[in-house]
């Protein structure tokens, strides 16, 4: 079977963000599946504007442009900021739109606290919903993240290496089913090829 491209969006550029270890970790854990290609993509290295959003600003950043083309599908990993999201994730989502549509994504919370991102998770689905994407329903929860890896990103709890395989698992099934349907069953969003 083709290899599923799966790009992972890191959605904060707080200057101490803990959101970059289990960002990094899932990225090794999907680089060691046979089945993926992936790419971090890091909400540092998008410098916008101060007066604009929206796909307009999309040939600003042309790796992510190129990224989200090609995709079949799409991992996010969020910090919980007062229950919601970062506004420069939203800024990066917000540069492509016909791109996601029926294309899955899976949610990755990560929160200091004991619920592990669960309320960001709940505060993107419905704004990943408008953007065409469909939402796995396996996430993937990281709370106390500041004692779950040590300095160096280490992860220090094994249990997360079975939530991440669950957590992928879903996301390929999602990609490929995804991908067979955007190729054969016909739609307005999209041209059967073949
Ligand atoms: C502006 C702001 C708001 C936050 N709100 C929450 C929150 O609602 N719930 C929570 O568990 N942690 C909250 N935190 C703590 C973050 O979840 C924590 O910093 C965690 O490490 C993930 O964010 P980080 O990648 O920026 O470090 C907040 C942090 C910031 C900077």
């Amino acid at each position: 079977m083709d290899k599923l491209f799966l790009p992972v969006i890191l959605g904060t550029n707080r200057a101490h963000r803990n959101s970059e270890h289990p960002a990094r970790w899932l990225v090794g854990e999907m680089q060691m599946r046979p089945e993926i290609e992936t790419k971090l993509f890091d909400a540092r290295d998008f410098a916008f504007p101060q007066d604009d959003y929206g796909q307009g600003l999309k040939n600003n950043f042309p790796e992510w442009r190129d990224a989200i083309i090609r995709a079949d599908g799409l991992a996010i990993v969020s910090p919980e900021y007062n229950h919601g999201y970062p506004g420069i994730l939203k800024a990066i989502l917000d540069l492509m739109l016909k791109e996601y549509i029926h294309k899955p994504v899976a949610l990755v919370g990560v929160s200091a606290g004991p619920w592990g991102g669960t309320r960001v998770i709940e505060a993107m689905v419905p704004m990943v919903r408008e953007l065409g994407l469909a939402v796995t329903f396996t996430d993937l929860n990281f709370p106390y993240v500041q004692k779950t890896f040590d300095a160096n990103g280490k992860l220090l709890d094994a249990a997360f290496e079975e939530r991440a395989k669950g957590f992928l698992d879903e996301l390929v099934w999602m990609s490929r089913t995804l991908k067979w349907g955007r190729e054969n069953v016909p739609s307005k969003h999209h041209p059967v090829i073949g």
